[in-house]
């Protein structure tokens, strides 16, 4: 069967699951997935970036988890997910730029490590989800594994170390020193990795290695994966 992909599982549900590390291209190939599959896109990381910028503007201390998940309780935001419209809201305000500031990416792992805030943002990703009518890329480190085990597609977006570097070192236009790059991609990883598993494909994961493919080939590659996987 050849359903062109726009009009694939119309009508049925179609949750797409992408997980993987810092630097492996996981949004802008999870954007452009949703897009050719008329699809809702989320990006979960975006919303653990906007309750670490919302931490810093009021001045919480991150070793006081309590106070992490009080923040992430209130914090009034509003996400889109229409692929073509990055847009991350907080209390009204624009914040689609100021989260990617390097101060957000260094601290974003003590949010993403305080269990608190991490259930209330996994109660709202499930919402984001059911919301889109379940047509939807969402993407991240724990979809395949705790925000949506039962998708109907499930991918492990991996690359290389090297590959990773040098894709993150790309996307902030050669700003950075290799050291800063090291410590936004490994060591980020590394702290990441201590409460949520995105390093191996867990049963039924399917892993899309990118290392040796550009953009568009690893698009392909996974809109590979979700025509078999979802065709049975
Ligand atoms: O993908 P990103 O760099 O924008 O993610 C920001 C941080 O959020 C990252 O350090 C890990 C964390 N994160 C997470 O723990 N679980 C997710 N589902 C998404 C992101």
């Amino acid at each position: 069967m050849n359903t062109p992909d726009a009009q694939f599982r119309l009508g049925k549900s179609l949750v797409v699951a992408i997980d993987g590390p810092s630097g492996s291209g996981k949004s802008s190939i999870s954007r452009e997935a949703a897009r050719r599959l008329h699809a809702a896109y989320l990006d979960t990381g975006a919303m653990y970036r906007a309750v670490t910028l919302h931490c810093l503007e009021l001045g919480v201390d991150f070793s006081d988890a309590a106070a992490v998940e009080r923040a992430a309780r209130d914090l009034d935001l509003s996400i889109s997910t229409r692929p073509d419209a990055d847009s991350v809201r907080v209390a009204g305000t624009d914040v689609t730029d100021a989260i990617r500031e390097s101060r957000v990416t260094e601290a974003v792992s003590a949010v993403a490590t305080t269990l608190g805030a991490r259930s209330e943002l996994i109660r709202r990703q499930r919402q984001i989800i059911a919301d889109s009518g379940h047509r939807i890329v969402a993407e991240g480190r724990d979809i395949t594994t705790v925000v949506a085990p039962d998708a109907e597609v499930r991918i492990l977006l991996t690359a290389s170390e090297e590959a990773r570097l040098r894709r993150r070192g790309d996307q902030l236009g050669g700003t950075q020193t290799a050291e800063q790059l090291r410590q936004q991609v490994v060591a980020r990883d590394a702290k990441d990795s201590t409460v949520v598993n995105f390093r191996q494909a867990a049963d039924g994961v399917v892993t899309v290695d990118s290392s040796d493919l550009d953009f568009e080939q690893t698009v392909t590659a996974v809109l590979d994966v979700v025509r078999s996987v979802s065709h049975q």
